[in-house]
């Protein structure tokens, strides 16, 4: 366990005293970080996923290896948060839906690093990059702080590997139907993450947001600015919007 969390229990008046809030964890407090380890889980599987395909369409090898260090940075995620959640009274990972651990399938690898490549890190990890930098802002219990330290200083380069292989693959042999496939689908992809980050509801206690817990709207907030400021202009720049 992180050397940080060993000592950072949810009664240490340590951080009771430099918080000025009460750190007691609520209930949504754990159960949101322990869907954390989970989500965690599965950023590592996509990252593995997105270098095994890189690899299957003989990609230039310095994104490989950036795939292969997201995958690694996301497992140390998973790993700060476990700490996190015994630190909060709560349980360890939920287990991650079989589905997603299928191995790539040579038919249709070119559309899955595609797809992949836009869905879960040009816009995924682009928004995790807002969203998560929102949430430390209001994070002030030590023990969250000190794992939201190391996740908003990572996520830039999971956001920044999603554009460096679209960048790639709108160079590639392929080309013309990578932007074909892209601008055909983008719309319908935006649309479905805009129904699931808009679809969050419900305030959160001041102490809940000490812990690193955002509310429906805060939620929502990040994505649109996200839309409007990183995506849309990076799309449109690319002309594939
Ligand atoms: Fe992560
Ligand atoms: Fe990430």
């Amino acid at each position: 366990m992180h050397e940080l969390l060993r000592s950072a229990g949810r009664h240490d008046p340590v951080s009771q005293r430099m918080t000025g809030v009460a750190v007691e964890a609520s209930e949504r407090v754990r159960s949101t970080w322990e869907y954390r380890i989970t989500t965690e889980y599965v950023s590592g599987v996509y990252a593995q996923d997105h270098a095994r395909r890189l690899t299957y369409v003989g990609a230039s090898p310095d994104l490989i290896e950036a795939a292969f260090g997201v995958a690694g940075d996301e497992l140390r995620h998973a790993s700060l948060v476990a700490g996190l959640c015994a630190a909060a009274g709560g349980a360890s990972a939920t287990p991650i839906d079989p589905a997603l651990l299928a191995f790539p399938n040579p038919d249709t690898v070119l559309t899955d690093l595609v797809v992949g490549t836009v869905q879960n890190f040009c816009i995924a990890e682009t928004v995790a990059t807002r969203l998560f930098r929102h949430i430390h802002a209001s994070a002030t219990v030590a023990a969250a702080r000190a794992v939201l330290d190391v996740i908003v200083e990572d996520e830039p380069r999971h956001g920044a590997l999603g554009w460096a292989t679209l960048d790639w693959l709108l160079e590639s042999a392929w080309r013309d139907d990578v932007r074909r496939l892209i601008t055909t689908e983008l719309d319908g992809w935006i649309a479905m993450f805009d129904a699931s980050y808009c679809a969050a509801s419900g305030a959160v206690m001041e102490d809940e947001r000490a812990w690193g817990i955002p509310d429906g709207d805060d939620v929502a907030a990040a994505w649109r600015t996200c839309l409007a400021t990183d995506l849309v202009p990076r799309f449109a720049k690319r002309g594939l919007v």
